[in-house]
């Protein structure tokens, strides 16, 4: 019999875009086995799929509700171990909710859910049913995002003083001019998508990934956004002033406008004795900047690397490795948790990040409503 963790995956079908990034994901490491799931609400959609991804259809369920009924009729060995969440954001919560009452292990696509009241009562849910839940901030998996996070832990730039985050694409640009093709993307409708598309869809990368590198708490945000047409009730482009204290400081810069970007996400986090800096369109390379000296240049795979660096490092130097072994990474981690094995907090993201992302989603938009007042999360 396999040992492999039986996974369901729900959404992510032909049609999507992040479906195939946890399908490869999970079977990076050969840990997961996807036994079944719902890959589309529409039946045709969902078992042709299935067929074509050459999965048994036994497991194919018509929809949410029904699989966690039949799941739960099977004896708890053939039970799906843990689920997927890979659809659009609004069917995160009822989701999310449902399986943790029902005893599964949950990863979930960010936003975590459509706001901070949801995600709260995520968390409650979540202690209850102790099980694991994982939030995929895709980017935290990537080696040198973690070397780089080690090395702020090691002390590498001494104190932070200033961080800066800039996640530019333009996608939404071609759509957004044109009055039928906003009203027919989900990410511009508040029902799917919740109270913001663009800090909600992208600025919730940025905000976790500067808590994520600094292991600092971000105490208050400025926004300003812009939504570019009066019937447009999503933000599509947004800056976001961040203070962590009253001497480390710094600003998320994120757009969807951001015309002919694709996926422009950099962080540089600059403390009182060097700076690193890393880009997402060239994640195999982190540069070291110090005063008075060359630009240091660290790449994965070398053994001046840390063990949670090199963890997610399958070959040899020089071979680049992209997305979809970040998410290989994060999954690699999860497999862990629910083996109950040792593993490293910083290996995948949990409820509590998602919940901060939702956090920071309200207080950005609160803040740009109230006319670009500071506004504090919960610390
Ligand atoms: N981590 C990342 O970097 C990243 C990148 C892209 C998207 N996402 C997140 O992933 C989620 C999905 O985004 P996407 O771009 O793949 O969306 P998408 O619209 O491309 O795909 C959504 C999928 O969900 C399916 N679906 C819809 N309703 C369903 C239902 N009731 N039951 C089962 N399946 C259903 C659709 O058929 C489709 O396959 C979003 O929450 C998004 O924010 C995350």
């Amino acid at each position: 019999m396999s040992t492999k963790i039986r996974l369901g995956v729900l959404g992510g079908g032909g049609d999507s875009l992040i479906g195939v990034l946890h399908r490869i994901a999970s079977a990076m490491f050969d840990q997961f086995q996807i036994v079944g799931g719902v890959f589309n609400p529409i039946w045709k959609e969902n078992i042709g799929f299935a067929e074509k991804i050459g999965l048994p259809t036994d497991r194919i369920y018509k929809d949410f509700d029904t699989l966690i009924n039949e799941e739960l009729e099977l004896p708890e060995d053939q039970r799906m171990q843990v689920v997927s969440i890979l659809t659009p954001n609004f069917l995160h919560f009822p989701m999310a909710k449902k399986l943790l009452e029902n005893g599964f292990n949950v990863i979930c696509e960010k936003p975590m859910t459509t706001s901070y009241e949801e995600a709260k009562i995520l968390k409650k849910t979540l202690k209850k049913a102790k099980t694991i839940f994982a939030v995929t901030y895709t980017y935290t998996g990537y080696p040198m995002i973690r070397q780089m996070r080690e090395m702020i832990k090691k002390g590498v730039i001494g104190k932070v003083q200033k961080i800066d985050a800039q996640y530019y694409q333009g996608w939404i640009n071609p759509i957004i001019h044109d009055e039928k093709q906003r009203a027919a993307t989900w990410r511009l409708n508040p029902e799917k998508s919740g109270i913001s598309c663009c800090i909600g869809d992208i600025g919730t990368h940025a905000f976790d990934m500067i808590e994520y590198l600094s292991g600092l708490k971000v105490d208050m945000v400025l926004a300003d956004l812009n939504y570019l047409y009066k019937d447009n009730k999503m933000d599509v482009d947004g800056t976001v002033l961040i203070r962590v204290s009253e001497n480390v400081k710094g600003v998320i810069r994120t757009s969807q406008i951001a015309t002919g970007e694709e996926n422009n996400f950099t962080v540089q986090i600059y403390g009182e004795k060097a700076g690193l800096k890393w880009a997402q369109e060239n994640p195999n390379y982190l540069y070291l900047l110090e005063d008075g000296k060359p630009i240091n240049i660290l790449k994965p795979g070398h053994t001046y690397n840390s063990d949670i660096s090199l963890e997610g490092t399958k070959l040899p130097p020089g071979h680049p490795e992209g997305i979809f072994d970040s998410m290989g990474n994060i999954y690699k981690g999860i497999a862990k948790a629910i083996r109950n094995e040792p593993y490293d907090k910083g290996e995948f993201p949990t409820i509590i990040d998602g919940a901060r992302g939702m956090n920071f989603i309200e207080c950005a938009v609160e803040s740009h409503q109230k006319g670009n007042v500071w506004v504090k999360l919960d610390n």
